[in-house]
């Protein structure tokens, strides 16, 4: 069978990524310009200046994989930018790129949904998966279990009522002083504190999460207690959220009767999480957790989620606009 080399395009938040990869798993480039360093300032991302850098970066980015993965844009078979969900300004312009590609070029064009693309991860990292299996989808955006019953077919068993883990990771480490991103600081600071502080557990009657209570339980006990130790409450929250993905999860795996769980989304690169999930290999249950580099957002990820749609017969025309809220199905 004819080799298929996918140029994926990622640019839904912050990450300016281009990447070159054959038949969906083997990564001939991943080339990512991250804008961290832009928004630390502000404490979060802001969503104009980071159109505007995406706008700057989206050529040279390309450039760079296509010269990396010693192609020419003629083997390119079909371009797959993100379409959602993520910021629409910065969501259009990856995707206004890739149609103007896909145009110039006269290749096929597939959309993306971002978060087919974390799952997606994984089968970079292991050549060997393959669905179905349950996903556990930990991110800056989302926070859900997804049934992956085929490459491009998910059932969503239950997701967050309020904000995403990523959130409450982020906005943590903001009221304790570590600053954007938040999550790998609350991760590094977390390893030289004991889970000392009690903190709330919010479960529902079905699969859903919730991560207000346990934000506002850290912010109180923040505010209120004197000279606390800020290692020990980021090492409490991180325990308390991790036992409340193990249950879910765990739950979840019993419903569809199946023993594999991977992880995926920029939250799986939490080293605590990666840990306990691993533990639970001694009860029989497979657990992939994708390459670190992976987890964050990535355009490799991306082409990845793109190959498949591709080839289950999925092509878009060039009418396809950006959805900021899109979902799996
Ligand atoms: O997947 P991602 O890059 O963006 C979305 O697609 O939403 O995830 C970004 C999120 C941020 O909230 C960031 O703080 C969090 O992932 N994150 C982590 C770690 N590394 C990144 N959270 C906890 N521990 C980490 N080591």
């Amino acid at each position: 069978m004819k080799d298929i080399i996918t140029l994926g395009i990622e640019s839904s938040c912050d990450e300016t990524s281009v990447s070159v990869v054959k038949n969906g798993r083997e990564v001939l480039s991943n080339i990512i310009d991250t804008q961290i360093a832009i928004h630390e300032k502000y404490g979060g991302v802001v969503p104009e200046i980071a159109s505007r850098n995406h706008i700057e970066a989206i050529s040279r980015v390309t450039k760079k994989a296509i010269e990396e993965a010693n192609i020419t844009f003629d083997d390119i078979d079909v371009i797959t930018p993100t379409y959602g969900p993520g910021l629409v300004g910065a969501l259009l312009v990856g995707l206004s790129y890739g149609k103007a590609l896909s145009f110039a070029l006269n290749k096929p064009f597939v959309g993306v949904n971002h978060i087919e693309g974390h799952i997606a991860a994984n089968y970079i990292t292991y050549k060997q998966l393959k669905p179905p299996f349950l996903c556990l989808l930990i991110s800056g955006g989302n926070t859900q279990l997804v049934h992956v019953k085929d490459y491009t077919d998910f059932e969503i068993l239950g997701k967050t009522r309020d904000d995403a883990i990523g959130e409450a990771f982020d906005k943590i480490a903001r009221v304790v002083g570590l600053g954007y991103p938040g999550g790998p600081k609350v991760d590094k600071l977390a390893k030289e504190g004991n889970p000392s502080y009690e903190l709330p557990k919010t479960h529902f009657d079905n699969l859903d999460f919730s991560f207000s209570g346990i934000k506002t339980a850290v912010i109180n006990l923040n505010h209120n207690t004197p000279n606390i130790n800020k290692a020990d409450l980021c090492a409490s929250f991180q325990k308390t959220v991790t036992e409340v993905l193990i249950e879910n999860t765990l739950e979840a795996l019993k419903q569809i009767n199946l023993d594999t769980i991977v992880l995926g989304g920029g939250v799986s690169s939490n080293s605590y999480i990666r840990e306990q999930f691993l533990k639970l290999e001694k009860q029989g249950i497979k657990i992939y957790t994708p390459d670190i580099k992976l987890c964050t957002d990535n355009a490799a990820m991306i082409a990845s989620a793109g190959y498949y749609n591709f080839i289950s017969g999925k092509t878009d025309d060039l009418s396809l606009n950006a959805i900021p809220n899109l979902k799996l199905n």
